[in-house]
């Protein structure tokens, strides 16, 4: 028997490092490697590799599992998430490399949305930068650190577009547009993704959520998603495309459904768009347990019937499900679901375990050394305060009471000038606010010599016992500074709100300083466009600083005091209330577009038809004026490209950026078109006094939308072409695409 075992444990040995020698060589191709490794496994060994856990550092979901070490140990487990920092990893890879039979690494997922450890603005406060530079650096520094502790794959980017922002998750995406929304997702795939996967300094990304999450009904989380193909195309799908097309090698998909199909089972988004009209390769991870959830779709009748759907659709990763891992293999034996489908599955997650060079070295991803000298480095803190200060949006500036000298007499009030909490904004990932500056430091940093503080209230509740300190203050003071908004989990998964203004009585605070008779600048701080009517009209300046992350106060204080010009430009409308929602520019003319001078069009007889501020809307310390747009010729043929000059000339006193942005409008089409459509932009610096020639180029791809039959494409007649600094100030030109 002894000698048996011998043998036994020789053929093991030379067996395996047969599969050494095979899989483990990286000359081979990764097709080959993968097929080599994939021809060694068993079915279990198989679903292991579908199958993503949390560990307990932090759950993002309502479940978290227990003896995840052993789902790696036994091969039931081939991925984790929520596991970082180099010990942490180094000690679960381990497991995975040392003590299972094939030896394959794990992937270890993360949701690093806006920074790792040095927190950036939150992603709809980057898109206010339409600096897509400023956009890919911030996400090449948050892979940079991310991959420096541990991690090789995030959950990001988040591409969804929204109109509504009752929903509470627009603060992790780029507002309402396609167009700018395409241009942000690319960058991010690109800063995520670096100079190409398997770089120590890069992850994989993840293009979620697949598809149409931003779109639920009465903007509640989680909520139906429902709207025609058209719509659907026109408006909501262009991001999720342009991230694939960047070579994003991950989608997630989404909790909703779509056309009735949650998107987990969903075979036309996953299969018939994703695979075969985008042609796809990486693999697609569910969202948290949302393969158990088309059981409350009502779908499917229980789990094992909700993963054959999954699979059959599409689905190669199951997160925190656990469906695949108890279910899939039966469903194999039942044929239900294919084991060439399977393999395929298993394929897409081992070539890109391949890519990554985990193979060679599952521990590349583990040096302590790096992540001490990369995490919150000077140089990252730096880019921080680049990307934060380009995010503020100044929606207000009455007689140029911005930016303030460090002479004046200033009262800082407000929940939020002191705070740091709130400031790293929500999925923080590993940030910290400790290590952040608040407004109060950041101000405090230039050694004005007059400077006083008051909290005044809170952000929530109606305690308003701090107003008499804060209105003395303000009674001593030159100007007023009043920090208020929005606490950070009050946007964020999960968190919609049906009334947008500002909770608690911040509103009546500022509204008392206003009374004071000082100018009263507001600085908000928020996750999503605030309806603020009123303190629209009455504070004397407004910036919207979202949340800003590591370097909030710093950056905050460079804008206050004019070290640098704001430049932020809206990415989402802010409505007047929340009654207009959803309420966004590219909308359709109507039938009875709005006529102030008749009854009969569309219109409320309570509010206003235009939002509080536009898409596209900042304001700048200098100021910008437009010449007249010219087009190289007013008629052009179907296909060929139309070039836009527009001059543009700072015509204030000191230098300054502005976006230009280029709309198109398609005066008749055979389907209904949206008065405007953002098809282009650039972000120009002029000195005081300089102007510049700005071109675009419009290509038929610019003048296509889904007609009347469903086919994408152009359709001769009159656009009108329109250039300016937001959606609503436009100057035109009217051409003719002829057949
Ligand atoms: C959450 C989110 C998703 C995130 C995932 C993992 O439910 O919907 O965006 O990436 O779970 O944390």
């Amino acid at each position: 028997m002894k000698k048996l075992n011998c043998l036994f444990f020789l053929l093991n040995l030379l067996y395996l490092n047969t599969i050494q020698a095979q899989i483990y060589r990286p000359s081979a191709a990764t097709e080959r490697r993968a097929n080599d490794l994939l021809a060694k496994m068993t079915l279990d060994e198989k679903i292991g590799q579908l199958t993503l856990y949390t560990t307990d550092w932090g759950s993002t979901g309502p479940t978290i599992r227990e003896g995840y070490k052993n789902d790696i140990r036994s091969g039931a487990c081939g991925n984790l998430f929520n596991s970082h920092t180099v010990g942490f990893v180094r000690e679960l890879q381990r497991v995975a490399v040392e003590e299972t039979r094939l030896k394959i690494p794990l992937l270890f997922g993360f949701d690093v949305i806006h920074g790792y450890k040095t927190i950036f603005p939150i992603p709809l406060g980057e898109a206010a930068s339409w600096d897509l530079e400023a956009i890919e650096k911030s996400a090449r520094v948050a892979s940079a650190e991310a991959s420096a502790a541990g991690l090789n794959w995030t959950f990001a980017p988040m591409v969804d577009i929204s109109r509504d922002p009752r929903w509470g998750r627009v603060m992790e995406g780029a507002g309402e547009d396609p167009c700018l929304g395409s241009r942000i997702a690319e960058a991010r795939v690109r800063g995520i993704q670096g100079k190409k996967i398997g770089d120590t300094d890069a992850m994989l990304a993840c293009v979620k959520h697949f598809a149409g999450y931003g779109a639920p009904i009465a903007g509640r989380d989680y909520n139906t998603v429902d709207m025609s193909e058209r719509y659907f195309r026109e408006f909501y799908l262009p991001p999720y495309e342009a991230a694939v097309r960047a070579g994003a090698a991950t989608v997630m998909t989404s909790f909703n459904d779509y056309d009735g199909v949650p998107a987990t089972g969903n075979n036309y988004l996953l299969t018939d768009i994703l695979r075969k009209e985008w042609g796809f390769r990486g693999f697609v991870v569910t969202d948290y347990t949302s393969i158990n959830e088309m059981v409350n779709h009502g779908v499917t009748a229980d789990d094992k019937a909700a993963g054959e759907l999954a699979l059959n659709a599409g689905v190669d990763m199951d997160m925190q499900g656990a469906v695949y891992q108890r279910f899939l293999k039966k469903s194999v034996q039942e044929g239900k679901v294919k084991m060439a489908d399977v393999d395929e599955a298993v394929r897409r997650v081992l070539r890109l375990k391949f890519e990554l060079g985990l193979f060679e070295d599952p521990y590349k991803f583990c040096d302590e050394t790096r992540q001490t000298t990369t995490l919150l480095s000077p140089e990252h803190r730096a880019a921080a305060r680049d990307v934060s200060r380009k995010s503020i949006v100044l929606l207000k500036n009455e007689n140029n009471v911005l930016p303030l000298n460090k002479s004046q007499k200033i009262a800082l009030i407000g929940p939020l000038a002191d705070n740091k909490s709130e400031l790293i904004g929500n999925w923080n990932g590993a940030g910290n606010a400790n290590d952040c500056v608040s407004l109060q430091e950041g101000i405090a940093n230039l050694r004005l010599a007059n400077l006083a503080f008051a909290r005044g209230c809170e952000v929530e509740g109606t305690d308003k016992s701090g107003f008499a300190e804060a209105l003395r203050i303000a009674q001593n003071a030159d100007v007023v500074v009043v920090a208020v908004g929005e606490k950070a989990m009050m946007s964020g998964e999960a968190a919609s709100r049906a009334d947008i203004t500002l909770p608690g009585v911040q509103e009546e605070l500022v509204l008392e300083l206003v009374k004071a008779g000082k100018p009263v600048i507001v600085i908000l701080m928020n996750g999503r466009p605030l309806a603020i009517p009123k303190i629209a009209e009455s504070a004397a300046a407004i910036l919207e600083t979202w949340w800003l992350g590591t370097e909030a106060g710093n950056a905050i204080a460079d804008v206050l005091f004019g070290d640098y010009n704001p430049s932020g430009k809206l990415p989402m409308t802010f409505p007047r209330s929340v009654g207009q929602v959803p309420i966004f520019y590219n909308e359709k003319s109507t039938g009875r577009p709005f006529d102030p001078n008749s009854k009969w069009t569309s219109k409320y007889i309570d509010e206003e038809n235009s939002p509080l501020y536009p898409f596209g809307f900042g304001l700048s310390y200098t100021t910008f004026s437009y010449g007249e747009p010219k087009v190289d010729k007013a008629v052009f043929k179907k296909g060929e490209n139309l070039q836009i000059t527009v001059s543009l000339k700072n015509s204030g006193s000191r230098a300054g950026e502005e976006v230009v942005q280029l709309y198109v409008r398609d005066l008749v089409a055979s389907a209904t078109r949206p008065v405007k459509e953002l098809k282009g932009f650039q972000k120009i610096m002029l000195k005081a006094g300089e102007s510049r020639e700005v071109k675009f180029t419009l290509t038929e791809q610019d003048f296509s939308f889904y007609r009347r039959d469903m086919t994408f494409g152009a359709e001769p007649g009159e656009f009108d072409i329109m250039v300016g600094g937001n959606s609503v100030d436009l100057k035109k030109v009217r051409v003719r695409m002829a057949d």
